[in-house]
């Protein structure tokens, strides 16, 4: 799945002549139907859990059961210092709700208007409905919007905005959600000490809107099937009972190769799709999985770690949240500003990987 090269400007629109096929556009938007229609980020919101735990927590709490780890290790290895962990009632559903909502007020936009809600998550609440599904009834939206949940691991954000994205360029919808949110700590198996230490909870969100002006410029997805063992959690239900293994598991060094590999090769496809540099860019919001993991990509791309929204030190990996938790951060700290290039990029198992460069 991937788009053209689309660059910004009105004029050259390769869909000017799309006939406006969705009724919920008003005529108030009708200027749009005559130029090139940008899929913009116009609000962004983040959730997370009020429990945040340390490296030195974390330490003791193995230490308890004759585990061993320690903060030096988990921060050299990682970059992690600390990560938040859900309590019952802050579900996956709650979590999206609550980052959806901010985004939502972000953009001034009332949540009747929204048109379609996509939530990216490899840890719903239920097998169905879908955890977007649940946010529609959480933030009260009764237009009978769809919703819809996406499966791509660690990319699953990048996964579903492209989803989002060709949507409004379709000039399908004006306003669409688009939610990461995970309970990793569900996933973890508290005596397996080389995944356990690198997760945590919490959700991420943007408002996706129909804009003449700018917006996302270019997307590439992509995925390998062949690379599943690296990565993975190998379970299902079955009558009734959890079939297989229900932890992460991971071969490390694997991911590491593969994950620097791919995004490597990923980013300076979707620059070459912009016609941009590595130098154009602002910054790089990226998977937050591993430090090193990130700075291999920067330094790559040439582009400076102060450029870099980097999270992972607080946040630990939060799997499908993580780009949109990063880049709300970013926003909120007014570092990332209106109309600065910024590119995101993801990895995950299947492996899935994909990246995007957008006028913010
Ligand atoms: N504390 C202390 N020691 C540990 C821990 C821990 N938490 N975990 C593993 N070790 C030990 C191992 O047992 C091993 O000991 P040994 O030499 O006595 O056998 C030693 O540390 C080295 O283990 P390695 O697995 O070889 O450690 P490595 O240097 O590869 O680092 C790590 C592990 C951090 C996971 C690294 O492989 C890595 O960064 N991989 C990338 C994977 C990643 O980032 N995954 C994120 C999720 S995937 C995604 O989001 C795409």
């Amino acid at each position: 799945m991937s788009n053209t090269p689309t660059p910004p400007t009105p004029s050259t629109s390769h869909i000017s002549d799309m006939p406006n096929l969705n009724s919920n556009f008003s005529a108030a938007n009708s200027y749009l139907s005559h130029s090139k229609v940008f899929a913009r980020i116009s609000g962004t919101g983040s959730y997370l859990p009020v429990r945040a735990v340390s490296n030195e927590e974390l330490t003791q709490q193995l230490a308890e059961k004759n585990i061993e780890t320690s903060d030096e290790w988990i921060f050299t290895r990682s970059g992690i210092k600390s990560r938040h962990y859900a309590n019952p009632q802050e579900s996956t559903s709650f979590m999206a709700a609550q980052a959806a909502k901010k985004a939502l007020e972000m953009a001034g936009v009332d949540a009747s208007k929204v048109q379609a809600i996509i939530v990216a998550t490899s840890s719903a609440d239920m097998v169905f409905p879908s955890t977007a599904c649940q946010v529609q009834k959480m933030l009260n939206i009764q237009n009978h919007c769809l919703a819809f949940d996406v499966q791509a691991a660690c990319s699953g954000f990048m996964y579903a905005l492209h989803i989002a994205q060709s949507f409004i360029e379709n000039r399908q919808y004006q306003h669409i959600l688009v939610i990461g949110s995970e309970s990793f700590s569900r996933l973890l198996n508290f005596e397996d000490r080389s995944t356990c230490v690198l997760f945590g909870d919490g959700a991420g969100a943007m408002l996706l809107s129909a804009d003449d002006h700018c917006g996302i410029i270019a997307t590439k997805l992509h995925a390998n099937g062949e690379l599943q063992a690296p990565l993975r959690i190998p379970s299902h239900f079955n009558q009734g009972q959890v079939a297989g293994h229900a932890y992460i598991e991971m071969d490390g060094k694997a991911v590491f190769k593969i994950a620097t590999d791919v995004l490597e090769k990923v980013a300076q496809e979707v620059l070459h799709a912009a016609n941009w540099q590595g130098s154009d860019l602002d910054f790089l919001v990226p998977h937050q999985a591993n430090v090193r993991i990130i700075e291999h990509c920067a330094k790559k791309l040439n582009i400076p770690l102060e450029k870099v929204i980097l999270t992972l030190s607080k946040h630990g990996n939060t799997s499908a949240a993580s780009i949109p938790l990063a880049f709300d951060e970013g926003v909120r700290l007014g570092k990332i500003q209106k109309n600065q290039k910024v590119m995101l990029e993801g990895v995950g198992a299947g492996f899935v990987w994909g990246a995007s460069v957008l006028i913010f």
